[in-house]
C-alpha cells in the first residue's frame, strides 16, 4: 500500500482534495451491493470511509463485508467534502489495511444494563456518550485551569497521604504508611491555606478521596477537586469568583465542544443562560423558600439532595448559598461577625437539580477560635500544629474554594450520575475495571 500521511479525523478539513491515511477502529457499517461504507473511529471524530467495489481488491471487498466492529485498520482515500457527513468531510477509499480483526464486540446496539457497561468501562469509553463526556470533561479541566493560571495563580499542589482529617472525620480512608497510619486526602484545603501564606494566590488540583457509604448519583469514593486558596480575600470576593469561574468554564465548552455537546443532546440555551450575575441567597432565605414551597425544612440544619433541587429549580444558573449555620460546616471556617451562629461560607447549587457543585468559605484566622474549634469538633490538635502556624505568623484573612470536576461535568453534560463523568469512577461497590 503506498504510504501516505497520517491523518487525524478531526483534522481532515484540512487535507480537502488530497489523499490521506486515517488509522482507528471499525464503529460501524452499512453495505449496499457494490458498496460498503465503513464508519471508522480514532479518538479524534468518526468519518465515513466509502469503499466501492471496483477500487480495492476483490477479496479485501468481501472481507470488509463482515469485518467485525472494533477491528483495526488503516484506511487511505481522498478527503470529499461532504455536508451531510457529520465532520463535513468523508473519504473515498482507495487502499484498506486490517491490523487486527476483533473478537465479537460486547457493547451491542442493544440496550445494556448500567452494571453491565460499567463492568466493561473500559470498553464502553469508546461509545460516543461516553466519548463524548470525557472529552468535554478535559476541557473544563482546561478551562479551570487557564482560567486560574491567567490570573497569576501558582498551581501548589497538596499531598494526598495525610496525618489527618479536613473535612471530617467519618469519610476518610486509612492506609497503612510503615506501620502508621495515614489517609487519603479528602481535601487540599489545609495545605493549600499554607500555600497561599507563602504564595499569595494558589490552586491545587487532584484527586481526593471520601469514604462516602452513600450510593447516589452525586457520590463518588474518589474524585478531582480544583481549590483555589487566596490571602487577603474575603466572602463577597470569594462568591464574585466562584461566579467568573464558573461563568468562563461553561463559556469555554460552549466554544470548544459544540460537536460533544450535540452528540448528549444537550439543551444548549441552558448552558448559554449560565451568566453572571449568579443570584445570592442566604442560608436563612433559602430555608424560607423551601418552606414556602411546600418542603417544610428547620432551620439549623443541612440541605438534603431533594432540598437542593428545590432550590436550584426555582433560577436558571448556579444558585450562591452563603452563610449556613456553623454546626453543618467544618471546622475551619470564619463565623459571621453579625452572628456568631453562622459561617463565613458559600456552596454553589448548580440548576436543574445537580446540586452542590462548590463549596468554600473565608477561613477562620483567629489561633484561639481556630484551637477550640479543633476541640470541639474532636479533631487531634497534633495534626493540625503546622496549620495552626498559619495564624502564628502573620495571619490574615484567606478564602478559598473546592470545585468538584465530575459533579461540574455532569452539570454541563446534562449527564444524570457522575460515574460517567470520570474514566474509571470509584463507588462504595465498584473498584473494578
Ligand atoms: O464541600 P466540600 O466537602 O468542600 C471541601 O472539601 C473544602 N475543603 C473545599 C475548599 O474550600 N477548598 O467539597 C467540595 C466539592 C463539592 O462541592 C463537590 O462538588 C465535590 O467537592 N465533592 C464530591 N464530588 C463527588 N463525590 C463526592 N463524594 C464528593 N464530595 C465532594
Ligand atoms: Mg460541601
Amino acid at each position: 500500500m503506498p504510504e501516505q500521511p497520517h491523518a487525524y479525523i478531526e483534522d481532515l478539513g484540512r487535507h480537502e482534495g488530497r489523499t490521506v491515511t486515517v488509522k482507528g477502529w471499525l464503529f460501524n457499517r452499512r453495505s449496499s451491493g457494490k458498496l460498503h461504507f465503513l464508519q471508522v473511529r480514532d479518538g479524534t471524530g468518526v468519518v465515513q470511509a466509502v469503499c466501492f467495489k471496483g477500487n480495492l481488491d476483490e477479496a479485501l471487498f468481501q472481507r470488509l463485508a463482515s469485518l467485525p466492529q472494533e477491528s483495526s485498520l488503516e484506511v487511505s482515500g481522498t478527503v470529499k467534502r461532504e455536508p451531510r457527513a457529520p465532520g463535513g468531510y468523508e473519504l473515498d477509499a482507495s487502499a484498506i489495511l486490517v491490523l487486527h480483526e476483533a473478537e465479537p464486540y460486547p457493547i451491542t446496539k442493544k440496550e445494556h444494563g448500567t452494571g453491565f457497561l460499567m463492568e466493561h468501562r473500559h470498553l464502553w469509553l469508546r461509545s460516543s456518550r461516553q466519548h463524548a463526556t470525557l472529552r468535554i470533561r478535559a476541557r473544563i479541566i482546561k478551562a479551570i485551569r487557564d482560567f486560574f493560571d491567567e490570573r497569576g495563580y501558582v498551581c501548589i499542589d497538596s499531598p494526598i497521604f495525610t496525618p489527618s482529617a479536613c473535612e471530617g472525620t467519618t469519610t476518610l480512608f486509612p492506609v497503612d504508611y510503615f506501620g502508621d497510619t495515614a489517609y487519603l486526602t479528602q481535601s487540599g484545603q489545609l495545605y493549600a491555606e499554607a500555600s497561599a501564606m507563602a504564595f499569595g494566590k494558589v490552586y491545587c488540583f487532584g484527586p481526593t478521596f471520601r469514604a462516602e457509604k452513600s450510593k447516589t448519583r452525586r457520590h463518588l469514593t474518589e474524585f478531582w477537586m480544583v481549590e483555589p486558596e487566596v490571602a487577603f480575600l474575603e466572602l463577597d470576593g470569594l462568591l464574585e469568583l466562584i461566579e467568573e469561574c464558573l461563568t468562563a468554564v461553561v463559556a469555554a465548552v460552549l466554544q470548544d465542544r459544540r460537536p460533544e455537546l450535540a452528540v448528549l443532546e444537550r439543551d444548549l440555551e441552558k448552558l448559554s443562560a449560565i451568566q453572571a450575575p449568579f443570584p445570592r441567597l442566604s442560608y436563612s432565605d433559602a430555608v424560607d423558600l423551601l418552606n414556602d414551597k411546600g418542603n417544610s425544612f428547620e432551620w439549623g440544619g443541612d440541605f438534603g439532595a431533594p432540598d437542593e433541587t428545590l432550590i436550584s429549580e426555582q433560577f436558571d444558573r448556579p444558585v450562591l448559598i452563603h452563610r449556613y449555620p456553623a454546626q453543618v460546616k467544618a471546622f475551619y471556617m470564619k463565623r459571621d461577625p453579625k452572628d456568631d451562629r453562622l459561617a463565613l461560607c458559600v456552596d454553589a447549587l448548580a440548576p436543574e437539580g445537580y446540586g452542590e457543585i462548590v463549596g468554600g468559605s473565608e477561613r477562620a484566622s483567629d489561633l484561639g477560635f481556630l484551637l477550640e474549634q479543633i476541640e470541639r469538633h474532636g479533631l487531634p490538635e497534633e495534626a493540625f500544629r503546622w496549620y495552626l502556624d498559619l495564624r502564628r505568623y502573620g495571619s490574615v484573612p484567606h478564602s478559598g474554594f473546592g470545585l468538584g470536576i465530575e459533579r461540574t461535568t455532569a452539570w454541563i453534560c446534562g449527564t444524570h450520575h457522575v460515574r460517567e463523568c470520570i474514566p474509571y469512577p470509584r463507588m462504595l461497590e465498584k473498584i473494578t475495571p
